[in-house]
């Protein structure tokens, strides 16, 4: 006879959301391209396509919710870093042992590395996500105000590089670079390229 399980209660999702994203918030710095703006993202694309595919919907949010909190434990690091750190965020939202148990299953299948063609529904709709945000074609601009935005300053008062040497060899690289990052962010902001980008998509 089959099992059915109780759902994650909206309450208790709700409560991961708010742990979740106050730990981003006070970590938006170190936290670059896996903050608030990419869990939310990847937990509503991640709901969407589990709903395509059948698989439970609430774990997966859940599960969509936490998939990065690795890179609050350590920049550069794997999910499994992060396991001590998301077994006590879902605990002490009442997420019981069994989907605690599922959750950490569904995060490390997901993981870009390590993932194969057969990975669970659950696992299939949080990896969908996350590489729908790593394949979104505004990358490149956000990325471009982020470079100019963190770096020209530096570079125009002159602490780009703070060793002498490294200034005086790798400068005009920087400035050439930022130079580059320059003139997009700028090109960005020309309706014609606007309307030619949009036209190039398609
Ligand atoms: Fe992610």
């Amino acid at each position: 006879m089959m099992r059915t399980r109780t759902t994650i209660p909206r309450s208790v999702i709700a409560d991961v959301e708010q742990r979740v994203r106050r730990l981003c918030e006070d970590l938006a710095a170190k936290l670059q391209f896996h903050g608030w703006h990419h869990v939310s993202f990847v937990r509503d694309k991640a709901v969407h396509f589990a709903g395509r595919n059948g698989a439970a919907a609430d774990v997966v949010e859940v599960a969509a919710l936490v998939h990065d909190l690795n890179y609050m434990v350590r920049r550069n690091s794997l999910p499994t870093d992060g396991e001590a750190l998301r077994r006590k965020v879902l605990f002490v939202s009442g997420v019981c042992i069994g989907d605690i148990e599922w959750v950490e299953r569904i995060v490390v299948e997901a993981e870009m590395r390590t993932r194969h063609r057969d990975i669970s529904l659950e696992a299939q709709a949080l990896s969908d996500a996350d590489t729908l945000f790593k394949a979104l074609p505004v990358t490149p601009v956000v990325l471009a105000h982020k470079i100019v935005g963190e770096q020209v300053g530096k570079a125009d008062d002159g602490y780009y590089f703070y060793d002498a040497g490294a200034a005086a060899t790798y400068t005009k690289w920087a400035e050439a670079n930022l130079s580059l990052w320059r003139c997009i962010v700028e090109s960005l902001d020309d309706p014609c390229v606007e309307d030619l980008l949009t036209h190039v998509a398609v």
